[in-house]
């Protein structure tokens, strides 16, 4: 707990020099060489903790956003004070964002705790940075306002619309099929991303964003407002004003992550999640931040919510719209109140009303093309399932939402590849021994895998079968995919190969029975057939590669997906 709840500004946690007036007269002394007046060093601090990087172009606009949030702290009578962290660009880091999304959570949590603030703004939004800050500042023990960077816009192409990623790949596949040309994809790459913000479909940073709002944690009404849109920066500075409020408040009212992010509101954001047709990723996302607080993310719970929790948002990938669609849409809010009657009303969010008095108080339209009427849903159920199985013991993940349903009962042989590398080396190979109705199994892509986890799990259609004009197959693996997506791809086998799972046991002619129906996952491997191959198996999690530094300590204590992919020590300590 806090010592203190009343601001301390500059005072708060000093520098230990072992004379606590000194500490302070030392602080007071530095401050002022950067040029504030003691008076503006005597408010309560609002610090904002940004992310923009070279290496990140959704955080382009992050000084905007800074200042503006600064601004609202200042006319709240605050001192803002930014200070950076890491930041993670989705497509910049090797061997995968998700490798540096445990440290990004490490540097904003100690970085929260070790300067002196009473409240602070959060501002980042690239898939990993949105979970990571969240992972972060969970345990803060001042109040945390989360402002998303939000969404790119599209761009005019030939006649349609292009917004990254969902169509980054349709094209690739298209091209790698032969259907589009070098100059085609050439100028296809230039039209894709083409203004600051996170990809523009109901990917991994928008899900997160809308499970950011669903949350409370950010402001209402600002999960969808695209990143270049002046609404942006009203919202940063309102978030600013928000923070200084909240580092003002006293008692009850100076609500903490702890308060907004309870079981309830977990519960809240996984119907969310369910409803938008979101990312795959967020549950491992979600399992992480839960995790920080003791709040358990069970993937049975997930199945029984899936069921009674439809579709509502017609977004890419599982529908054909874009986040400025959302956004035009009335925002995430239209989701919020169709599945009125499924949430916790009672979850309090950051703005100080509850979730219910939230909704109460809404007036605003909701377009019901975009965002779907419950009972006139875009799809009956929800868009993501768990499976469970002799193949994956502890839950495997599968979008239904984003994947053929002629393919759900499926019983097929497997073609297994071992690692990135061999799949590389052998899936265009036209003389791969591979034939429509067969399994692709992926090895050796999980969280303790060289490949740390990448988003890989959306296994190319092999070449030949490509230019025959297959559009999905069935794909296996211990991989993550991109939440812009689409095939039917099962995620996350748990436990991974690389970590002595049944995964790492298929053989290339083994037979595995798909039923999304009854949520199985099997390998059609007799058990004595299994410890034969076990007794000979060497998993691969040994990294000659990792030997010092934060990729031991990532190798060290990485959790498996059902952990959310989290340090085993950075878990809630009850
Ligand atoms: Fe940042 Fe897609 S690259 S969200
Ligand atoms: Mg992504």
């Amino acid at each position: 707990m806090t010592d203190d709840n009343a601001p301390l500004g500059l005072g708060r946690g000093l520098t230990n020099y072992g004379d606590n007036e000194f500490s302070l007269y030392l602080r007071r002394s530095m401050a002022s060489s950067m040029g504030y007046s003691r008076e503006m060093l005597s408010k309560p601090v609002v610090g904002i903790c940004s992310s923009g990087s070279g290496y990140n172009n959704c955080h382009r606009l992050m000084p905007e956003l800074v200042e503006a949030t600064k601004r609202g702290v200042l006319a709240a009578g605050g001192l803002p004070i930014e200070f950076p962290t890491i930041s993670l660009g989705e497509t910049f880091l090797n061997p995968t964002s998700l490798m540096y999304r445990n440290l990004m959570s490490m540097d904003v949590e100690e970085m929260i705790r070790a300067q002196p603030m009473d409240a602070v703004v959060v501002i980042g939004g690239c898939d990993k940075t949105l979970p990571a800050q969240l992972m972060g500042a969970a345990n803060a023990e001042v109040p945390v306002v989360y402002v998303a960077v939000g969404p790119m816009l599209t761009s005019p192409y030939d006649g349609e619309r292009l917004g990254a990623c969902t169509d980054c790949r349709r094209f690739w596949a298209k091209f790698r099929a032969g259907e589009v040309d070098e100059p085609g994809i050439r100028r296809i790459e230039g039209s894709l991303a083409t203004t600051a913000g996170t990809c523009a479909v109901m990917g991994t940073a928008s899900t997160m964003a809308c499970i950011g709002e669903a949350l409370g944690i950010m402001l209402p009404g600002t999960a969808a407002i695209p990143a270049v849109h002046a609404d942006r920066l009203r919202a940063a500075e309102a978030s600013g004003a928000r923070a200084m409020q909240l580092a003002v408040a006293k008692g009850k009212g100076r609500l903490l992550p702890r308060d907004i992010i309870t079981p309830k509101s977990v519960e809240n954001a996984l119907r969310v999640l369910l409803a938008i047709g979101g990312s795959t990723n967020a549950i491992v996302h979600l399992t992480a931040i839960a995790g920080r607080l003791g709040i358990p993310v069970p993937l049975d719970r997930l199945n029984v919510m899936s069921d009674e929790t439809p579709v509502l948002v017609d977004l890419k990938p599982t529908g054909a719209h874009y986040m400025e669609d959302l956004f035009a849409a009335g925002g995430l809010v239209g989701v919020l109140k169709e599945l009125k009657h499924l949430l916790h009303l009672d979850a309090m969010t950051i703005t100080g009303e509850t979730l219910g008095e939230r909704l109460e108080a809404h007036t605003g339209w909701v377009d019901h093309e975009i965002v779907r009427p419950f009972d006139k849903p875009f799809q009956e159920m929800g868009g993501l399932v768990a499976l469970f199985g002799s193949l994956a013991p502890r839950g495997a993940i599968l979008k239904r939402s984003a994947a053929d349903p002629t393919l759900f009962e499926k019983e097929g042989r497997a073609v297994v590849f071992s690692s990135l590398e061999d799949m590389a080396a052998r899936v265009d190979d036209p003389d791969l021994d591979i034939m429509p109705d067969d399994i692709m199994v992926l090895q050796n892509a999980g969280p303790k895998s060289p490949a740390a986890m990448p988003e890989a799990g959306y296994l190319p259609i092999p070449k030949k079968l490509a230019r025959q004009g297959l559009k999905d197959m069935v794909r296996i693996s211990d991989a993550r995919m991109s939440g812009t997506a689409f095939g039917t791809i099962v995620l996350h086998v748990t436990p991974e190969a690389a970590d002595g799972g049944p995964l790492g046991l298929v053989r290339t002619g083994d037979r595995i029975r798909l039923s999304v129906k009854d949520r199985r996952l099997d390998l059609l491997v007799d058990e004595a057939e299994l410890e034969e191959r076990r007794a000979a198996a060497t998993p691969q999690a040994v990294q000659p590669t990792f030997k010092r530094g934060y990729r031991k300590i990532y190798m060290d204590h990485v959790l498996q997906a059902d952990g959310g992919v989290d340090f085993d020590f950075l878990r809630s300590v009850e």
